[in-house]
Formats: structure tokens, C-alpha cells, sequence
């Protein structure tokens, strides 16, 4: 597709589905043939169609076939693809200045970001911030910061956690193929514990709170000594595992076992940050207020920025200059960042979160009534998914979440797969999608169950 036969872009992109070819069509086969003499086949694709063009619920690809978007990047611009205080303020900073490292000599969107990063993340407590790239880059950092300010090493991690693809990352995320698989081998002081999973729990979701919790601190007791553990992080809601959501009372009693053992409770907000939950933090839920948050992804509409946000007699525990990396809180990403979070505050997209959640779940609950292999619906606000499983038991149904997953792509709905067996489709449309699309999508799922 030429550049003149793009109609607009970002918001102003006509807001419907619409296929004129296949999909993928001809050209991005095309591309896909170029990328195979190029790109390393490490780095996958969900679904192959070049993207020319993308705003509020849809992207446009090469071909010019107009896609419903149920994905946001993975969780990313919850804001809608080139919102237009992101674009502005994008080019506005590019236009002034692109980089000088904020180590060497810094400027103001830097500042302001963290000034919104300790307003806005839970708990109304003095607060420092951290500027980095990425979300496993946030992670290393918090969990350097924690273990230098506790002067412990041990840090404990939960069954299904995701939580990046960097050494320390990877050892800390659970799941081996493909995150971990001949990554080997990791960083050490790693533990793991069992997750809070209700429908897997082996004694059941009534108990999971509480005996979820009796294990993971009786483990931690056992296993490590209160008095050797840095942290423990934890994904308020877990994002690659398979959206998983701990039952209420789980997340308060760890972090208040946490504190009661000077352990550095770090909340992972990564995907589950910025609104996308109906709150600003999945934390604000059950009011949690962790030490440390990680945040990515939903914060700079697109771009490539992180951060670590935490109490001020934690992050300010580390030396000088012993924290920081060339491109850290970019001024660019700063532009967007601040473009995204005034974007969130003006549309009230914590709201739009949760008007989301409740279009989609009584949809998805009356799905699940007609198929029995769906086996569980859950999630809160814009970060939903359902987990398939042979009827009747909890055998994972991989081949059918694949089924499934594919006639949406071919119908135009851009889906994604997760969980630790691969059998949860998840839906994490921008937090700007209208009701028609977000409509037309759910029926374009009921439609890929019917093909079953
Ligand atoms: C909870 C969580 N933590 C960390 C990460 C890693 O972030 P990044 O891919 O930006 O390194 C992700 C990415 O999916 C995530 O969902």
C-alpha cells in the first residue's frame, strides 16, 4: 500500500472491520518472504499481517484490510495507536531535542514523568522513580534495588509468573518453552512458589486465599528464611501465565507478611498497569500498597518505556550513578508518556476499563453456558480471558484454543494466546475501542466457537 492510499491514521481511521483479501493477503506474504531472508526466526509473529496504518479499535495492514484489534500491542496502547496527545507531544520533543542521556545532562520530561509515576501508583507515601526501557529492564532494577537496600539476596517468584526475557528475567518467569528453553543457565536466589489459581487450586477456589497463602508463606519460612529474602514480586494479575486473578484477600495477606518480615513486596504492573484493570493499578483494587511497581507497556502509548517506582528509603538506599543506562527515560518517551497518562486522566480510561469489562464478561459467561470446554471466564475490567479445557475436566484444550484462535484472525479479529499450557485466550482491546467493534468482535469469537 502507498502512502497515498492510506486513508488517516490514529484516531481518524474509519472505525470497521473490513477485508478485501485474505488474510494474510499477497502483499504481507510478500513481506513475510522478505522477513524470512532477514529476520532471525526467533522473533515470532502472532499473526502475519504487515500493519500499514492503526487507531482506536483497528489496524490497517498492507493490504488494505481493515482488522478489529483485541490485542493493543500486547497491552500497550491502551490509549489507541497514535492518540493524538502521544503523536503531538512525540513530535513536538522530537523536533526539540531527540537525546542527551538524562545521566549526562538532563532535562524536564524526566522529572515530570516520575513526579506522575509517585502520584499516580498506589499508596500515598514518599516515592522515588527510575527510568529504563523496557519491562524486564524495569524488573532487573527493581530487584537490584531491593536487594542492595536490604543488603538479602533471595528473591521469590510465583508459579506462571512472566516476567521478561533477560537473564535474571527469565529466571524469574515460570514457563520454560519458549521463554527458557537452552536460555540456560540463570541467575540463582531465584525460589519459586505456587500461585493463587482458583480454578486450579487443588483444593478448590473457596480455599485457594487462604491455603494459596498458608503455602507460599510456609515455603518462604521453610525454604528460604524470612530473613534472606529481598522480595517477592508478584503480577497483581498475571499476564503471559494466563490471566490469572488471585482471589480476594491473597495479595493483602502477602503483602502484609511482607512487611511484617521486612521483605520488599514488588508489584509487577507491567501489563496490568496504567487503567487497563478499570483502576490505575490492578493493585488499587484491594488496595494493596506495594514497596516497589514495574511499570511498561500501557505508559508511553507505544513507545519504549519503563519504570520502577518505590519507597523513598528503598530507592534511595543505592549510591550514585549506581542505577541509570544511556537511553533510560528517553525525552521522547517522556513526550509520550506524558501524552498518555494526560490522555487516561481526560477520557477516563480507568472508566472506559471497566464499561469494557462489563460489555465483554456477560458475553463470554453466556459463550462459556453453550460450550462446556470453555472452563473458566475471568479477568477485571479491559484484561480478559477464558481458558479452555476438555469438557468436564481441566485437561488444557490446546488444539481448540489454536481453532479458535486462528478463525478469528481469519475473520479479522486479532486475538491472543497465553497461559503456561497455551489454552487461555486473551483480549486486551485498546481502552478506546467503540462498542460496535468491541460488539462485532465478541460475535466474531461466537462465531470461531460455532467452527469447533
Ligand atoms: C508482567 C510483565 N512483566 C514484564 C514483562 C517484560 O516486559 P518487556 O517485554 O517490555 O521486557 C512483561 C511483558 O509482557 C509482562 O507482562
Amino acid at each position: 500500500m502507498t502512502e497515498q492510499t492510506i486513508p488517516a491514521a490514529g484516531p481518524d481511521l474509519p472505525q470497521r472491520r473490513n477485508l478485501v483479501t485474505e488474510i494474510p493477503g499477497p502483499a504481507s506474504r510478500a513481506l513475510t518472504e522478505r522477513r524470512q531472508r532477514a529476520v532471525a526466526r526467533g522473533v515470532s509473529s502472532v499473526l502475519p499481517v504487515y500493519v500499514a496504518a492503526a487507531g482506536g479499535g483497528v489496524l490497517v495492514d498492507v493490504d488494505g484490510n481493515s482488522l478489529i484489534d483485541f490485542g493493543s500491542g500486547i497491552a500497550v496502547v491502551s490509549v489507541g495507536n497514535s492518540a493524538p496527545r502521544v503523536a503531538e507531544g512525540v513530535a513536538a520533543q522530537a523536533a526539540r531535542f531527540t537525546h542527551t542521556c538524562f545521566m549526562v545532562t538532563p532535562y524536564e520530561g524526566y522529572v515530570e514523568v516520575c513526579e506522575e509515576l509517585a502520584r499516580r501508583t498506589p499508596g500515598d507515601h514518599d516515592k522515588r522513580s527510575i527510568l529504563v526501557n523496557s519491562g524486564a529492564e524495569a524488573v532487573e532494577n527493581a530487584v537490584k534495588i531491593a536487594r542492595h537496600a536490604t543488603g538479602r539476596q533471595a528473591v521469590v517468584a510465583f508459579d506462571h509468573a512472566y516476567h521478561g526475557r533477560t537473564n535474571l528475567t527469565m529466571a524469574l518467569t515460570a514457563k520454560n518453552m519458549p521463554y527458557k528453553h537452552r536460555f540456560g543457565p540463570f541467575a540463582n536466589e531465584v525460589y519459586r512458589v505456587p500461585m493463587a489459581y482458583p480454578l486450579r487450586w487443588p483444593g478448590g477456589p473457596a480455599r485457594c486465599a487462604a491455603d494459596a497463602l498458608d503455602v507460599v508463606t510456609g515455603l518462604i519460612h521453610t525454604q528460604v528464611g524470612e530473613q534472606n529474602a529481598a522480595a517477592v514480586i508478584i503480577e497483581p494479575i498475571q499476564g503471559e501465565g494466563g490471566f490469572i486473578v488471585p482471589p480476594d484477600g491473597f495479595l493483602p495477606g502477602l503483602a502484609e507478611f511482607c512487611r511484617a518480615h521486612g521483605i520488599v513486596f514488588i508489584a509487577d504492573e507491567i501489563q496490568s498497569g496504567f487503567c487497563r484493570t478499570g483502576d490505575w493499578f490492578a493493585c488499587d483494587h484491594e488496595r494493596v500498597v506495594p514497596d516497589m511497581v514495574t511499570t511498561a507497556k500501557g505508559i508511553a502509548g507505544g513507545l519504549p518505556l519503563a519504570g520502577v517506582t518505590g519507597r523513598t528509603e528503598l530507592m534511595e538506599a543505592v549510591h550514585p550513578s549506581g542505577l541509570g543506562g544511556t537511553y533510560g527515560g528517553n525525552p521522547v518517551t517522556c513526550a509520550a508518556a506524558l501524552g498518555a497518562i494526560a490522555t487516561m486522566e481526560a477520557e477516563d480510561l480507568a472508566g472506559r476499563a471497566r464499561r469494557i469489562g462489563e460489555i465483554m464478561l456477560p458475553r463470554l459467561e453466556a459463550l462459556a453456558e453453550k460450550y462446556p470446554l470453555i472452563a473458566d471466564v475471568r479477568g477485571r475490567g479491559a484484561m480478559i480471558a477464558i481458558e479452555l479445557a476438555e469438557p468436564g475436566t481441566l485437561t488444557p484444550d490446546l488444539a481448540a484454543t489454536a481453532k479458535v484462535a486462528a478463525a478469528c484472525h481469519a475473520a479479522g479479529l486479532v486475538v491472543l494466546t497465553c497461559g503456561t499450557f497455551g489454552n487461555v485466550l486473551r483480549f486486551l482491546p485498546p481502552l478506546v475501542i467503540p462498542d460496535h467493534l468491541l460488539d462485532e468482535g465478541l460475535t466474531i469469537l461466537e462465531e470461531a466457537f460455532a467452527t469447533l
